[in-house]
């Protein structure tokens, strides 16, 4: 017992050592640089990630070799020393640790076989969960052990909402239409399989932590799809259960929500949700962000990532002014999507040093 304690009290101090974990936590604001990572900060636009991409076979097979996995989750931290690593895996990982059908084609994105109703939603079930998404908690805890001291180790998953449109639709959609039909509904099907995603996503969550993850992510990609009626129970309401469901059993670990596209609604999840942090998309003004969202939530974001892509001053400048915006509140510098694969990694690192040098 006692021993568990003293271990808790080690674990704690060495995570509050950690820039990012004590900004999430509004524990320093304006001492030292600014806490940032990048979403998408592992991926294509690393030729490193490249080579170990093309020996592991597909996508999950990567993600699945948690050897390999924790190889590629530690490639930007080396690249460039983020604030924190982002776990590599995906948000389908909890569909198919469900026992949905899921693979991804190359050129062509995620493919699932769709479920739509009642009977092909029975065949899903937490039975072989831990079995099939335990090799996830290995790269967790691989990472957790190779990381520098003051890097910390982000978890994640998606929110219920994008990872059922994904489930519903069979991949990707331009128009989200059978999967809104199943949320407008509101029907018994929708109702049970968002049911099913939250304690699905309780456990994930829990389990990463468990692991080593000092903070979560909640990726609700899609958000902006839905109503506001819509985005109130389907995506602030299950946001809201995850995030007390998990602080249930981890009190202490700080959650990120990135309900991309909210707009206004933004200011309803940072309020209701319980989340410390949310996560900005590049459209969010940041002077609104500040006044309405701040004193509910820690803000992360929101640089446009197609910045990267042009003259090197204008994503200075355009940097310089997120940085400005948000000097003297809590805040971490980050992206409002994820990087782009034909992204030059020479630029992220230019980025990334000088948010790292930059001071008020
Ligand atoms: O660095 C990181 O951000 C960590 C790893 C990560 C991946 N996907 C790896 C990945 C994270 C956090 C995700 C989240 C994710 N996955 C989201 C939410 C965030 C977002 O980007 O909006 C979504 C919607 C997915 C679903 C998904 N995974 C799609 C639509 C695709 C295909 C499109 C694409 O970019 O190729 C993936 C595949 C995927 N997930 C790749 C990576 C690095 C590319 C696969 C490859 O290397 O071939």
């Amino acid at each position: 017992m006692y021993m568990d304690k003293d271990k808790d009290e080690a674990k704690r101090q060495k995570t509050m050592t950690k820039p990012l974990i004590r900004a999430l936590k509004r524990e320093s604001v304006d001492t030292g640089s600014r806490p940032f990572w990048f979403m998408r900060q592992a991926g294509r636009y690393m030729a490193d990630y490249r080579k170990v991409r093309a020996d592991a076979g597909t996508f999950l097979d990567l993600v699945y070799d948690s050897e390999k996995a924790a190889e590629v989750t530690l490639q930007p931290v080396r690249a460039f020393q983020p604030s924190a690593a982002i776990l590599f895996a995906d948000i389908l990982i909890v569909p198919h640790a469900l026992g949905q059908d899921v693979s991804f084609v190359k050129g062509e994105g995620p493919k699932l076989a769709p479920v739509r109703d009642r009977k092909a939603l029975a065949a899903l079930a937490m039975d072989g969960f831990d079995r099939i998404a335990g090799p996830v908690c290995e790269t967790v805890r691989k990472v957790a052990a190779r990381l520098p001291e003051d890097t910390a180790l982000i978890g994640f998953a998606g929110a219920p909402w994008t990872v059922a449109s994904y489930m519903i639709e069979g991949g990707g959609s331009k128009t989200f239409a059978q999967a809104k039909t199943a949320v407008f509904a509101d029907s018994e099907f929708y109702g049970a399989l968002e049911e099913m995603l939250v304690e699905a996503t309780v456990h994930y969550l829990s389990a990463q932590v468990e692991a080593g993850a000092g903070a979560v992510q909640l990726f609700d990609t899609w958000a902006s799809m839905l109503d506001e009626k819509s985005f109130h129970t389907h995506v602030i309401e299950p946001a809201r259960a995850i995030t007390e469901k998990l602080k249930d059993r981890h009190p202490d670990i700080p959650v990120i929500g990135f309900p991309k596209g909210a707009g206004p609604l933004y200011e309803d999840y940072a309020r209701e949700t319980g989340v410390d942090c949310v996560g900005l998309d590049s459209l969010v003004p940041l002077d609104w962000a500040v006044e309405k969202l701040s004193p509910h939530a820690v803000l992360q974001g929101n640089l446009d990532p197609v910045r990267l892509l042009g003259p090197e001053e204008d994503m200075l400048n355009v940097a310089d002014m997120i940085l400005r915006k948000t000097a003297g509140i809590p805040h971490i510098f980050n992206l409002g999507h994820g990087i782009l694969p034909e992204t030059d990694l020479g630029r992220v690192r230019v980025l990334a040093d000088h948010i790292r040098g930059w001071r008020p």
